[in-house]
């Protein structure tokens, strides 16, 4: 399969005697594949019922008719203002109990049943007329669920739901009230229909009640997209995808990813670095305009994952693609400086080099107008190139010069739990405690070390073709990943298995693995500026946990206390600093017989099943192993 590369076209905002000339340029620049549509509800149907595809027949001719295939999206992330009328209570309330206003995007309550039927009517209509149209060669479901925090709704809609979905998994108030511990304040509940959504508590809300209404607002992205995905399979063929965003975790992407045949994800690496990813100042600085050296691999590696959900393409993950990649600056982050010269090829080729099939682009033209008018296409406004255009351009061409690199499978797993990230949301107990930061500074371990990951879900299954597995935070292990776990080489904790399913303190005491034979006895949560320092130098962040039991010791705290115990299967009893996941890692390969390479800070490896790529994501050359990287370069040999 022949890596490509695409673009998102907005037909809709730009006179039809140019769209051909797009079109052409758009082939002459080495792109296959062109988005369009999901954002044009009002343009197909400017009022209720009156339908008008004219404009999107003749676009897609054009576009399909120059020889580009077509990613056809579903409108529904902007339903249009007629829509209001007819369904005013349509609105997401957000946590204060506002209604989310009309006048952008993503306004809908996944729970709202008269707008589900209209995203499920929308959908039946387009992939009645297009579904067996050859230029259609894909689909895309919406628009970035849950982006601009719009996965939970606390409207009256959700709260039906939220009872309904209750009643079916408790059966009984009694049990209800037992799983949750309502004795405590005399929360017991008579009736499901008395219970109401997790917000405006006096002081917090009860931490099982909050993950529930978290886990029924998942289910509600999931068969929100299941209903489109149907109405969509009745008539196509055609592959299924949805574009997820980065750093996104309300809801499980692995259950939406379980419906549909791709995943892809939207990567604004510089925009990400600014907006959503923790760094020092010193490191922000340094890669202000390249993005953070690993997150866009930690996301490659678990939407690979997510597309895996989907069905497995091989051993080494499913199918998955970039659906927006940054060309320029965008517009929405505290800051947005322009990627250094070569980045727009960097990106596409890490992807690649991460198993993906295509990368798209984002945008086609810039737009003059409108809330994105100061975010960077591939043509500048006035039509003219933009910078990365020639860099896509270039990656084509690279692409066909390049054998086929096949994905391999990788050394390392990491288990990545969506729940978990929910418990932790619900109950953080420190101000710093996330389950994606968590995961993420034990990825970012490995990329400094060279280490290829695999991302897998808590049903990942057998792990035995691991060299070794990571499960930072996992809440609650099910029997089955208890197992798989306890069967390799792992590293589990800090938090891992110290909860019931239902939030709760378990007896006997977690982890609850019998190899481990300890506990989890105290734990503490510690302000940014204090550590707990280790015997070999390194420290404990954020949060550190005692532990009791008899398993070997294989790192203490300066205090006396285990920081590492067990021996095949470890337990790890606080948050490490960076130092300190370097030597734990060290000492994990060391042990199982992996190289770790301690790369130079920004130099960062991706083996496929045919090459190793390097990728410099300093802004300095870098010599490794007898090479010279320039800044945002790529360099790739066979293995
Ligand atoms: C994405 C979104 C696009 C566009 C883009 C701008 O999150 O899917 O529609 O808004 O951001 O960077």
């Amino acid at each position: 399969m022949k890596r490509t590369l695409g673009v998102c076209y907005y037909p809709e905002h730009w006179p039809e005697d140019i769209w051909a000339d797009d079109a052409a340029r758009m082939v002459q620049a080495g792109l296959s594949w062109v988005r369009i549509g999901e954002f044009a509800w009002q343009r197909l149907e400017p009022q209720s019922g009156v339908m008008d595809f004219g404009w999107l027949d003749r676009a897609i001719d054009v576009l399909g008719n120059a020889g580009l295939k077509i990613i056809l999206g579903t409108p529904t992330a902007t339903p249009p203002r007629w829509m209001l009328d007819k369904h005013p209570d349509m609105l997401a309330i957000d946590e204060q109990g506002r209604p989310r206003g009309f006048g952008s995007r993503r306004h809908y309550c996944f729970s709202h049943q008269g707008f589900r039927a209209e995203s499920k009517r929308i959908t039946r209509l387009l992939a009645q007329r297009y579904g067996s149209k050859e230029h259609i060669q894909a689909w895309q479901t919406d628009n970035e669920y849950a982006c601009h925090d719009t996965t939970r709704s606390y409207s009256y809609a959700a709260t039906e739901g939220f009872q309904h979905w209750l009643a079916q998994k408790y059966q009984s108030p009694a049990a209800l009230n037992r799983a949750w511990g309502n004795v405590f304040w005399s929360m017991d509940y008579d009736d499901f229909v008395d219970i109401g959504l997790p917000n405006l508590t006096v002081t917090e809300p009860n931490h099982p009640h909050v993950l529930d209404f978290y886990r029924y607002s998942s289910d509600m992205v999931v068969q929100f997209n299941r209903e489109q995905v149907v109405e969509i399979r009745a008539h196509s063929a055609a592959p299924i995808i949805h574009n997820y965003m980065g750093r996104e975790t309300s809801f499980d992407h692995f259950k939406v990813g379980a419906d549909l045949d791709i995943a892809s994800w939207d990567s604004y690496p510089i925009g990400f670095l600014s907006d959503r990813i923790e760094g020092s100042p010193e490191h922000k600085r340094r890669f202000l305009r390249q993005g953070d050296p690993d997150n866009q691999a930690f996301h490659h590696d678990l939407y690979r994952a997510v597309g895996r959900a989907g069905g497995a393409q091989s051993d080494a993950g499913g199918r998955w693609w970039v659906m927006e990649q940054q060309p320029g600056p965008v517009n929405w982050a505290p800051y947005n400086p322009a990627p250094l010269p070569g980045m727009a090829r960097l990106w596409a080729w890490e992807a690649f080099a991460h198993g993906a099939e295509t990368v798209c682009y984002f945008r086609w033209r810039q737009a003059p107008f409108a809330q994105e008018q100061m975010h960077a296409g591939l043509l500048r406004t006035d039509s003219a190139d933009a910078p990365a255009l020639a860099e896509a351009l270039q990656v084509s061409q690279e692409i066909n010069a390049l054998p086929e690199v096949g994905t391999a499978r990788a050394d390392v797993a990491l288990v990545f739990d969506y729940e978990s990230a929910w418990a932790w949301e619900a109950q953080p107990q420190g101000a710093d405690f996330d389950q994606f930061r968590l995961a993420f500074s034990a990825y970012r371990a490995c990329r400094r070390a060279g280490l290829n990951v695999d991302i897998v879900p808590p049903d990942c299954g057998d792990l035995s073709a691991y060299k070794f597995t990571l499960a930072p935070g996992i809440m609650h292990l099910s029997a089955p990943l208890r197992a798989a776990l306890a069967a390799t080489t792992a590293l589990i904790g800090p938090r891992t298995d110290t909860k019931t399913e239902h939030l709760s303190i378990p007896t006997p005491l977690g982890p609850n693995v019998p190899s481990l034979n300890a506990s989890v006895v105290l734990t503490e949560s510690l302000p940014p500026d204090v550590g707990v320092p280790l015997e070999n130098g390194g420290k404990f962040v954020h949060w550190r946990e005692v532990l009791e039991g008899e398993a070997p010791v294989q790192l203490r705290t300066n205090d006396g206390h285990a920081a590492i115990i067990g021996d095949k299967l470890r337990y790890l009893a606080g948050w490490p600093d960076d130092a300190t996941w370097d030597m734990i890692l060290r000492d994990l390969c060391a042990d199982v017989g992996l190289t770790h390479h301690a790369l130079p800070d920004g130099l960062r490896l991706r083996d496929t099943e045919t090459h190793r790529f390097v990728f410099n994501y300093a802004p300095e050359p870098i010599h490794w192993n007898g090479t010279e990287i320039p800044a945002a370069g790529v360099h790739w040999q066979t293995l």
